[in-house]
């Protein structure tokens, strides 16, 4: 509809007419909605826009079998995950460790002065400061202007919500002072417990959902299509971490950068405390404990992290968290209930899970209905039984567990819950493995069905399209499992066939209820384009137990080929760093099965999965083999490994005529005599850290 027309009324359009406008119109009020959310720069005014979307849903009253065939149909908010721009982050969004105890707490400090070889009677200080439960932001400055603001993301790569968090009064558009050209100032949003009650009061008065705890609260309204959504949502912020900075470091300690950010015009939590001890650390968690229920915002435990900003670069990171913090969580919380009923579900792996069904309970803020119980052995153990009285614990973000039963509640009727032995989806025989090396029968009950069970073959499916693996538009999990009940999608490789099956099938894809010509060309395309894939997306796609995300990225980077990953023996998979022999075990048992060395062939027919970058290859000891020896006095032994494995080098424990450089410390012995007898380089500490250019 071109805008200052009158639109026509709908009695006198045709079902042809109408349905031609209404797709012109759902594209124009796509585009607008990339415009005003994605790029920030909206062309038409708000009430032209909304005129537009009145128009649609004029047609949808009148023409019901439009409704819900443009994704703009849709409720604003409704599906917004979707709807808003990716921010890549320069510097990734990290998570924290976490210990329960005193004695972990002792630990964390143990090993970060083990780390660094620090004796223990140098002090090392530590900040201690509360661990909100609100949703971490990235915000970037540049010449101290807000110009964009993401999410946390998978950490490496978040929703852009700009215009949104420029509607949080806590966050300041312009920053005060001296600042560095390039600032990234990251901290939690979060909503107060009472404006979260004052919200819920309000959603349930106007008929609409509430929001489990402030947390979600927090993450619903800034994630919102409409900003003035936000705008209206009681929201807070504190800052507490830097992503990239690029002139000078206002500070050389985390409380320092954080003192920064204060000055910057950044609120930042005045419970931060610093420690020059493990039981100083410990007396700032015992008292912000103790405060925990009288502070305005929910906090889930204490986070320390080690001062000097020095050690913390020399300290790093493992996996995906840094080395020099650590989340101290408080202790979970508990509530009694009556257990409903035991509920039978069935995983990807065929594993049989059962799922305590309970009478709603509110635990820690939130409403528990569900909680896990494991495997079958635990349900024995705890020797719960359906109608029994039982103790719900609720922790962080982990799932609801159910503690044990309540003796004195129990009726005299209750029987011993007996575990399936049927697969509730399919028939099939339900098993315990003997462990192959122990002997021991496996925990987990599964189904044997293999692919000829729903359930697996669809959950497969559903995990292979997942946003972390295939991630391919327009089939989300409904329309995986639509085409699965059809019989049109049942294998991971049939998804690269679609098209070409389609041109030559009488019933086309576009003919489907809710498809129609766009939507199947877009899908072609959407497939099509992951016809080259990430290698690591590839390979958590399949998946292979034990294999998530983090495991996947770290064979990619080792094999580079799936063709190597299928070849692989466990002695080989063992030696990666970080791969152990669980997830050996298990890449080897799947690889071994014929039925899925079948998909992996069939898919790489046609999927190209693409090897990740090599790491630090323009370094200048990547790609070479390095011999530490002797004592180290400017790094510890762990220290010098994790360096040079992060500048792309490999580090052996003896030398031979493959080693290309030994790094020696005085006191270095017969190492040395190796590296003259094969002719390898030999150079001090100091030339190390010359040669890296640290
Ligand atoms: S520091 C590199 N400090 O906890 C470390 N995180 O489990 C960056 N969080 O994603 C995090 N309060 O959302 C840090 N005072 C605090 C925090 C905090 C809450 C959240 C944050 C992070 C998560 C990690």
């Amino acid at each position: 509809m071109a805008r200052g027309k009158k639109p026509r009324a709908e009695a006198t359009l045709s079902p042809i007419e109408a349905h031609a406008e209404y797709r012109k119109l759902a594209d124009e009020i796509a585009a607008h909605d990339r415009r005003y959310h994605q790029d920030d720069a909206p062309i038409i005014s708000d009430a032209d826009y909304d005129a537009l979307r009145r128009r649609l849903e004029a047609l949808e009253v009148e023409f019901p079998e439009l409704k819900g065939k443009a994704d703009v149909s849709r409720q604003v908010g409704a599906k917004p995950l979707e709807k808003f721009g990716k921010v890549k982050h320069r510097v990734p969004m990290l998570s924290l460790a976490n210990v329960f105890t005193d004695e972990e707490a002792g630990e964390f400090v143990e090993r970060v002065r083990r780390f660094l070889d620090w004796s223990d009677s140098k002090a090392i200080a530590f900040t201690a400061e509360p661990k909100i439960d609100g949703l971490s932001c990235s915000l970037r400055y540049e010449q101290g202007e807000l110009v964009v603001a993401a999410t946390r993301g998978d950490g490496e790569e978040g929703e852009n919500v700009t215009a949104n968090v420029r509607t949080i009064k806590a966050i300041p558009h312009r920053l005060k002072g001296d600042v560095p050209t390039v600032l990234e100032v990251r901290g939690e949003i979060y909503m107060d417990k009472s404006e979260f009650a004052a919200l819920n009061a309000r959603q349930e008065a106007e008929g609409k959902p509430v929001f489990a705890n402030p947390r979600n609260a927090a993450a619903g309204s800034l994630r919102q299509l409409d900003p003035n959504v936000t705008a209206s949502r009681p929201l807070h912020f504190f800052a507490y971490a830097w992503g990239e900075i690029e002139g000078a470091i206002p500070a050389e300690t985390q409380h320092g950068m954080v003192a920064a950010f204060k000055r910057m015009g950044f609120p930042t939590n005045p419970l931060m405390k610093r420690c020059e001890s493990l039981d100083g650390m410990l007396a700032v968690y015992r008292g912000i404990e103790a405060q925990r229920a009288s502070l305005p915002y929910d906090i889930d435990g204490v986070v320390y992290k080690v001062d000097d900003l020095a050690l913390q670069r020399r300290l790093g990171f493992i996996s995906r968290s840094p080395r020099w913090a650590t989340a101290h969580k408080f202790p979970a919380e508990k509530a009694t209930t009556t257990l409903l009923d035991i509920d039978i579900q069935v995983g990807r792996t065929g594993a049989l899970t059962p799922v305590a069904k309970l009478e709603p309970v509110t635990v820690g803020g939130v409403v528990v209905s569900n909680a896990t119980l494991h495997n079958e052995d635990e349900i024995a153990r705890k020797d719960v039984r359906i109608g029994d009285t039982v103790i719900v614990q609720r922790a962080g973000d982990v799932i609801p567990q159910i503690l044990g039963f309540v003796p004195e509640k129990r009726t005299a009727n209750a029987k011993p819950y007996q575990f399936p032995t049927l697969c509730p989806i399919c028939g099939s025989h339900a098993v315990r493995e003997a462990d192959p090396k122990t002997g021991e029968l496996e925990a987990v009950r599964r189904c044997t069905g293999g692919l000829v069970c729903p359930a697996q073959a669809m959950e497969r499916l559903r995990h292979f399209v997942s946003r972390d693996a295939f991630d391919i538009e327009g089939l989300g999990e409904k329309q995986i499992e639509a085409f699965y009940r059809d019989g049109i999608i049942a294998r991971p490789q049939d998804i690269f066939t679609l098209e070409a099956r389609d041109a030559r099938s009488l019933k086309k894809l576009k003919d489907r209820e809710g498809m129609g010509e766009t939507s199947a060309r877009n899908l072609f395309a959407a497939i099509a384009a992951r016809r080259t894939i990430a290698l690591n997306r590839f390979i958590f796609a399949l998946g292979i137990r034990h294999v998530g995300e983090t495991n996947a990225k770290i064979l990619a980077r080792h094999f580079r080929a799936v063709e190597k990953l299928r070849d692989a023996t466990e002695e080989e998979l063992t030696a990666i760093e970080g791969i152990g022999p669980v997830v050996a075990g298990s890449i080897t048992d799947f690889f071994a099965e014929e039925h899925n060395r079948e998909v992996v062939d069939a898919l790489l027919k046609d999927v190209t999965p693409e090897a990740p970058e090599a790491v630090a290859t323009d370094s200048p000891v990547a790609g070479k083999t390095i011999v530490f020896t002797g004592a180290l006095e400017r790094m510890s032994r762990d220290e010098a490994k994790a360096m040079a494995e992060s500048l792309g080098a490999k580090v052996s424990g003896s030398v031979s005529k493959k080693t290309d450089l030994v790094v020696a410390g005085p006191g270095a012995g017969s190492k040395l005599a190796d590296a003259r007898k094969h002719n390898v380089e030999v150079i001090d500490e100091d030339e190390w850290f010359r040669r890296v250019g640290r």
